[in-house]
């Protein structure tokens, strides 16, 4: 991935050890976890009001993200439907005294906009 096409920062954080798994990397549920979150950021604001996750897919862990890692999720309208939207959502790595970019996980996050009552309610314009 290009610096050009990631779209825009949306978390930047950094995995405690208790997100260790048995290989000595970070659980991916972890990163999973905060993808939805940053991508759910982006489609509640471009939704303007509540939004849920349907579906994610072309889930790619590229990398594995290592401890001591700084993590990046960015964000960006890849596609616009009636009322569901899909977020692509990519992780990079910071790491290590020379700062070296990795690319750890990609996918396309896809969350719907919700009414008062939880069902699917149309996208504003733009
Ligand atoms: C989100 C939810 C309200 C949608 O209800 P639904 O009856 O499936 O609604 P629809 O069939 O009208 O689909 C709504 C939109 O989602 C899209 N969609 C539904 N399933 C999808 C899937 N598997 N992949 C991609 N898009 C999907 C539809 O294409 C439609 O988009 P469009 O209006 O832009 O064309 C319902 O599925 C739900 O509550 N799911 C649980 C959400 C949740 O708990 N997420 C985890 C925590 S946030």
């Amino acid at each position: 991935m290009t610096t050009d096409n990631r779209g825009e920062l949306v978390l930047r954080v950094v995995p405690r050890l208790t997100e260790i798994n048995s290989n000595g990397h970070i659980f991916g549920g972890w990163i999973l976890s905060q993808m939805d979150i940053a991508g759910g950021i982006v489609a509640g604001r471009l939704a303007r009001g509540a939004v849920a996750t349907v579906a994610i897919d072309g889930m790619k862990f590229i990398s594995p993200m290592l401890v001591g890692d700084v993590v990046a999720v960015y964000g960006r309208e890849e596609r616009r439907g009636r009322t569901s939207l899909g977020i692509r959502v990519d992780v990079v790595a910071t790491r290590g005294v020379d700062q070296q970019e990795v690319d750890l996980t990609s996918g396309l996050f896809t969350f719907v906009a919700l009414d008062e009552e939880h069902r699917p309610r149309v996208l504003p314009e733009g």
